[in-house]
């Protein structure tokens, strides 16, 4: 039978059907372990049983309601992730591209207060940030910059790590310099912290919003809640998504300060955002996050991971690098190449940029499934290695 999907994703005609904790099972069969976590999402991996009971006890009192209504899981999850986080407000949606979306407006309207053209939003070079028009204007990629234009005034692209070009772009005009703390789809790049940090002092100067998309590095991703605590950052927007609510869609803008109370009622709202469901969920996640060593875990985990792949001194990989479960290997091949290797050894990874293999497990994955999923990887290198030859 011929798909009915749009033609929008180079699927591999795997057919999953369950999972628990790292582990998942096709239709046919087959174990796979779970380097992807759907992209970073299954923050508790799969069938976790508080998140599977909480959701079930939800979806029997209210699944949806509306934000002309409050119901106490949003109230709850609103002050949690506040508390944990160290931010004063929040906006809760449904994606990363919308909570992006929701700090450019904010940024445009607290650039509008100021002086009426205050309006620009810095973005860096090889950043993700989305799939809406608007969000693939502030993607520093130009493959993304096809097709689609006109795309959305006021977005300028700076090169990371050059800060004198950085000061030079900080311009009156500006609104917001929105980064990523670790580029992922652009290829799991790590930025220094002596470039954020100086942009940071920047935009404090200039009374320009420093914006963290968080939407792949945050809510422990990084062996921390967020990346920017890591890195001693302190932005006045962050937007997260991704595994805040381990599977279930939800998106967030945190704010703080003199952004904290930028929006009024009728400047922004979504449907979905902060419903019951994905609240309840999220709250699941936060409680586990917050429990003792659960971060220090993340971080061990990751060490552990980089520094074995790092030991398989492979030929075919250049470098390992990231920070807590989020990893890439640089390798010299295609790595679209591995990704089909690792599989046919039972094991799923992620591609990200041109020459990066990408690693997001779930943050709850064993020492053992990390061992194990090193081994498969090992024999997929050999697997392209040998078709090199
Ligand atoms: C840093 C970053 N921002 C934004 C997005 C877009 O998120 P979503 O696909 O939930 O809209 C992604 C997705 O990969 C991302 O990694």
């Amino acid at each position: 039978m011929k798909e009915r999907f749009m033609n929008t994703y180079a699927r591999t005609g795997l057919v999953l059907d369950h999972g628990a904790g790292a582990r998942l099972f096709a239709r046919d069969g087959a174990e796979y372990i779970d380097f992807t976590a759907g992209i970073g999402v299954n923050s508790l991996g799969h069938g976790h049983p508080k998140l599977v009971a909480a959701i079930a006890a939800q979806a029997a009192k209210l699944i949806h309601v509306s934000n002309y209504f409050i119901t106490e899981p949003a109230v709850e999850l609103a002050y949690r992730l506040t508390e944990m986080t160290g931010f004063d407000s929040v906006f809760f949606c449904n994606s990363g591209a919308e909570a992006n979306e929701g700090i450019f407006k904010l940024a445009r309207k607290y650039g509008s207060s100021k002086n009426p053209d205050k309006n620009v939003i810095v973005t860096l070079k090889q950043s993700f940030h989305g799939r809406t028009i608007t969000t693939v204007t502030a993607t520093g990629q130009d493959k993304f910059h096809r097709f689609f234009g006109p795309f959305t005034p006021g977005f300028v692209y700076a090169d990371p790590e050059d800060i004198s070009a950085l000061d030079a772009l900080l311009e009156p005009n500006v609104c917001a310099f929105v980064f990523e703390p670790i580029q992922g789809e652009g290829g799991v790049r790590m930025i220094s912290r002596e470039y954020l940090h100086a942009a940071e002092k920047l935009c404090r100067e200039r009374d320009i919003l420093f914006c963290a998309d968080e939407v792949q590095t945050g809510i422990g991703r990084s062996g921390a809640i967020l990346a920017c605590e890591r890195l001693g950052l302190r932005p006045d927007v962050v937007a997260v998504a991704k595994g805040l609510a381990g599977g279930v869609p939800i998106g967030a803008v945190l704010a703080r300060g003199k952004a904290a109370d930028v929006f009024q009622p009728g400047d922004h709202g979504t449907t979905f955002g902060g419903g019951p469901l994905a609240a309840t969920a999220a709250l699941v996640v936060l409680s586990e996050l917050a429990s003792p060593g659960f971060l220090d875990e993340v971080d061990r985990k990751g060490r552990h991971l980089m520094s074995q792949i790092a030991e398989l001194r492979h030929p075919l990989v250049k470098d390992v690098r990231g920070m807590g479960l989020m990893v890439g290997i640089g390798v010299k091949v295609d790595p679209h190449e591995v990704v089909d290797a690792a599989r046919a050894h039972g094991l799923l990874v992620l591609t990200a940029g041109d020459d990066t293999v990408r690693l997001l497990p779930p943050l709850v994955i064993t020492m053992a499934d990390i061992d194990e999923g090193i081994a498969a990887l090992k024999l997929a290198l050999d697997d392209v290695e040998r078709v090199h030859r």
